[in-house]
């Protein structure tokens, strides 16, 4: 009973997770569940499940901007943003080798609850990736992350085609298809370095000692942190 009211509550959560590309297009929709892919397609690296497309989009050789709805992300009102490029055709199924080019730097994402919210953010212009350089006619394929608090990640693509700027084949972006949402805020994403490679750490703040004093110094409420199967050979003895 209790497995299955909880194996309810994990599929309608993840059933309801979901990214959509609204600018400049995305592969199509991957909001799906079914045996083939029974945790919901969106999961999967690198597109969220989606071939790459035969209908390419245009985006200017010089970046353009890059809309989607976050979407609803049920228990989770966190998330962390990536925005990648993939070169080329020359991988798998006719797409990029790999997706492994940023375009900006990962930001996080607040949502306006745990429950799940619609809202969309738009930057208005992502650059290529650092130090490349692309021609009209040249394809490629933009991937947009979106990392659970979980650890596990949502995946949409849109494949493109890149054009001169003010082709009149780029999508027209405008204040309809490129607003952020009042409703959902953004965060800096900080690395803090807590020991360098190759620092020489100080035995002596971290010998079991040291631990043991820690642990007598809380006064006993570290029992709350004895592992069940130990905690209960305790309580036979
Ligand atoms: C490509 O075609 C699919 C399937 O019809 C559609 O869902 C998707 O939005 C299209 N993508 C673009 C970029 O036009
Ligand atoms: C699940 O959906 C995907 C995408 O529409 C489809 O390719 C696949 O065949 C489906 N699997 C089943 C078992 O229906
Ligand atoms: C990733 O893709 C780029 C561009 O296609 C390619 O130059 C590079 O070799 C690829 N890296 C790996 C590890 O395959
Ligand atoms: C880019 O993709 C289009 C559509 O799939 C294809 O016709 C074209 O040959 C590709 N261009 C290159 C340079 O691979
Ligand atoms: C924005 O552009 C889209 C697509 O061209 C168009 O449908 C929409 O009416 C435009 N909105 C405004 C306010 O101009
Ligand atoms: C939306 O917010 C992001 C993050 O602050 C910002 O980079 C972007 O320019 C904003 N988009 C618009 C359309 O103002
Ligand atoms: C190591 O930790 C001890 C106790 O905290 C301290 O007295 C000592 O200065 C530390 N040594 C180094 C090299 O940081």
């Amino acid at each position: 009973m209790l497995g299955s009211v909880f194996t309810t509550l994990v599929l309608s959560t993840l059933a309801t997770a979901h990214i959509i590309l609204t600018y400049p297009g995305w592969r199509g929709n991957n909001l799906i569940e079914n045996d083939t892919f029974p945790y919901g397609m969106q999961w999967m690296y690198p597109c969220g499940g989606m071939g790459t497309s035969r209908n390419r989009t245009y985006w200017p050789t010089l970046g353009g901007a890059i809309a989607f709805q976050p979407g609803w992300f049920q228990g989770h009102d966190k998330a962390t943003l990536y925005v990648n490029l993939g070169f080329g055709t020359d991988g798998p199924d006719n797409g990029p080798k790999n997706m492994s080019f940023p375009m900006v730097p990962p930001f996080g994402l607040l949502g306006p609850s745990k429950g799940p919210y619609p809202g969309t953010v738009c930057l208005p212009q992502v650059p290529l990736p650092a130090n490349t350089v692309m021609s009209p006619g040249d394809n490629a394929t933009i991937q947009v992350v979106e990392l659970a608090q979980h650890g596990a990640a949502l995946y949409s693509c849109v494949d493109i085609t890149f054009v001169e700027p003010g082709d009149p084949r780029v999508g027209h972006v405008n204040e309809t298809n490129c607003f952020n949402s009042t409703d959902l805020g953004f965060s800096d994403i900080y690395t803090i370095t807590t020991k360098e490679v190759g620092a020489i750490v100080n035995a002596t703040t971290t010998s079991a000692a040291a631990i043991v004093n820690s642990i007598r110094s809380s006064g006993g409420a570290w029992m709350g942190y004895v592992p069940l199967v130990l905690g209960a050979f305790w309580l036979l003895i």
